[in-house]
C-alpha cells in the first residue's frame, strides 16, 4: 500500500462543506432582510449559527430576536448568488466596500418570495422545501469579525414532498440541501449509508 504524503497548507477558507441557509430577519423600518449563510449546526432544536459582526443580520437578531432559516435546494445557488454580495446594511462597511453594495429588498433581488411566519416576525422563503422559525437564546461575542448565534427552533415547516408519509421525519432521500464547500455550491451525490437509528431506514428502498 502506497502511504499518501500530505501537503501542509494554509487555505483561505475551511469551508469543508455546510448547508446554504437564507437567514430571514427584521430591519428597524419592519421591512425584511435576508442574507445567505453557512455556519450552521444543530444541538437537538437549538441552532448554533455563526454570524459576522458587520452584517445587518447580526444587528437584527441583537434587536429583535427572531429569525427564520430556510434552506434553498441546490437549483437556487444563482438565487442566493444574486444577494451574495449585497448587505441590507444602508452603510456599507468599509471593509465591504469594494464588492458589496446596499440592497434594500433583498428577497426582490434574489426573486424569492416572502412567507408570512407563524411564530416569529421575520419572513420564511416560501420556494425553500425546509424551513425553521427560530428565536435567540444567546449570543457570544469575543469571536474575532463572528459572533455565535443560539437560537431555540419554535416551528419546522416541511413541504410534504420531502416528508416520509404520516411521520415527522424527513425523508433524507426526497430532500437535497445544498453544500457549500470552499465556495462553491454542491448537490449531495447518492446515499452511501446510514446511521441505524435512522428513522426513515426503510423508506422507499
Ligand atoms: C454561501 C454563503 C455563505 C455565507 N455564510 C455566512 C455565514 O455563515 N455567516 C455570515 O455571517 N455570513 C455569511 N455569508 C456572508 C453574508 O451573506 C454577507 O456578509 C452578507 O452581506 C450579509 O448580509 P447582511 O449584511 O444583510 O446581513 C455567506 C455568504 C454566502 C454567499
Amino acid at each position: 500500500m502506497t502511504t499518501v504524503r500530505h501537503l501542509d497548507i494554509r487555505p483561505s477558507v475551511l469551508y469543508v462543506g455546510t448547508p446554504v441557509m437564507l437567514i430571514g430577519t427584521v430591519n428597524p423600518d419592519g421591512t425584511p432582510n435576508l442574507a445567505p449563510a453557512s455556519s450552521y449546526w444543530a444541538l437537538g432544536w437549538m441552532l448554533v449559527l455563526g454570524l459576522e459582526n458587520d452584517g445587518q443580520t447580526q444587528r437584527n437578531v441583537r434587536e429583535r430576536p427572531e429569525l427564520t432559516v430556510n434552506f434553498p435546494p441546490p437549483g437556487l445557488w444563482n438565487a442566493v448568488e444574486a444577494i451574495a454580495d449585497t448587505t441590507g446594511r444602508v452603510d456599507v462597511p468599509p471593509a465591504k466596500a469594494a464588492r458589496y453594495r446596499h440592497v434594500a429588498d433583498k428577497f426582490a433581488a434574489a426573486g424569492l418570495t416572502p412567507q408570512a411566519a407563524q411564530h416569529v416576525a421575520p419572513p420564511r422563503v416560501e420556494e425553500c422545501a425546509l424551513q425553521l422559525e427560530a428565536r435567540v437564546a444567546r449570543i457570544t461575542d469575543g469571536l474575532g469579525d463572528y459572533a455565535i448565534v443560539e437560537a431555540e427552533v419554535q416551528a419546522v415547516h416541511a413541504d410534504p414532498r420531502i416528508v416520509a408519509p404520516g411521520t415527522d421525519h424527513i425523508d433524507p432521500r426526497l430532500w437535497e440541501p445544498t453544500i457549500y464547500s470552499f465556495r462553491h455550491y454542491f448537490g449531495i451525490g447518492g446515499e452511501h449509508g446510514h446511521r441505524p437509528t435512522s428513522d426513515t431506514a426503510g423508506a422507499g428502498a
